[in-house]
């Protein structure tokens, strides 16, 4: 089966000091999304950027922003990344004290919104909040790093995700992106995408690999060549 395929590039892993020059280099080498990682050096052991980062970032792309929260506790700030222009917002479900109200609140502020899950995390979570989903996020590597490797366990998991996407659908509910999160590269981005994953972030596959003139076209035809799709 052909589904759609996205390549979305983790900022995580770019020059923090060119971020500007950087997204746009991302957008104009085919990036679908751009992947803005929030770390608090609380619910996660880094601490990145916030909203007024993406506000910066925002007039550089056309593309919509995708913003990971790793924060704890996350409803005070979900207002202020749709005001700084975040298109998906996604959180952790440990970090939200009422998930379902935390998923109605990202909708609100006029945001896809997704639930992120940690290669421990039970995918029973998702049972009675899929009509509140525009993506899952599955975590192939713990949180908190660009760099990792590929928790080989997550393709089992992709799988039983992609299970219940398909049921949802096949019962009249919305489409739900299935988006993998950490350790994604040329040479198991076919084994994800098999295993249902439509949405892949990216990070140091992309950012240690820049063109001669440094853009990032090569890496994402490998990428997209590897995966398939359309
Ligand atoms: C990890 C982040 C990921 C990470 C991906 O906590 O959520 O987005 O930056 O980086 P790579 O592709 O290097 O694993
Ligand atoms: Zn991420």
């Amino acid at each position: 089966m052909t589904r759609t395929t996205r390549i979305a590039p983790s900022i995580l892993s770019a020059d923090f000091s060119r971020l500007g020059d950087e997204v746009r280099a991302l957008e104009a080498a085919g990036a679908d999304l751009i992947h803005f990682d929030v770390m608090d050096n609380h619910y996660v052991p880094n601490l990145t950027v916030g909203p007024m980062v993406c506000a910066a970032v925002r007039p550089h792309v056309s593309i919509p922003i995708d913003v990971h929260l790793m924060v704890a506790p996350v409803d005070r700030i979900i207002p202020e990344f749709a005001n700084a222009g975040a298109n998906l917002i996604t959180f952790h479900p440990e970090a939200s004290a009422h998930v379902d109200r935390t998923l109605q609140l990202i909708r609100d502020c006029g945001c896809k919104a997704g639930l992120a899950f940690n290669p421990a995390t039970p995918l029973h979570l998702l049972d009675h909040v899929m009509d509140r989903l525009d993506m899952v996020l599955l975590m192939s590597v713990n949180p908190g790093f660009g760099g990792q490797g590929f928790i080989a366990s997550a393709i089992a998991k992709l799988h039983g995700v992609r299970a219940r996407i398909d049921a949802h659908a096949a019962a009249g509910g919305q489409p739900i992106w299935l988006e993998v999160d950490g350790g994604v590269k040329v040479d198991n981005i076919a084994e994800i995408g098999a295993a249902g994953a439509d949405t892949f972030v990216a990070g140091s596959a992309i950012f240690g690999a820049p063109d001669p003139d440094g853009g990032y076209r090569n890496v994402f035809g490998k990428l997209r060549k590897a995966v398939g799709g359309s």
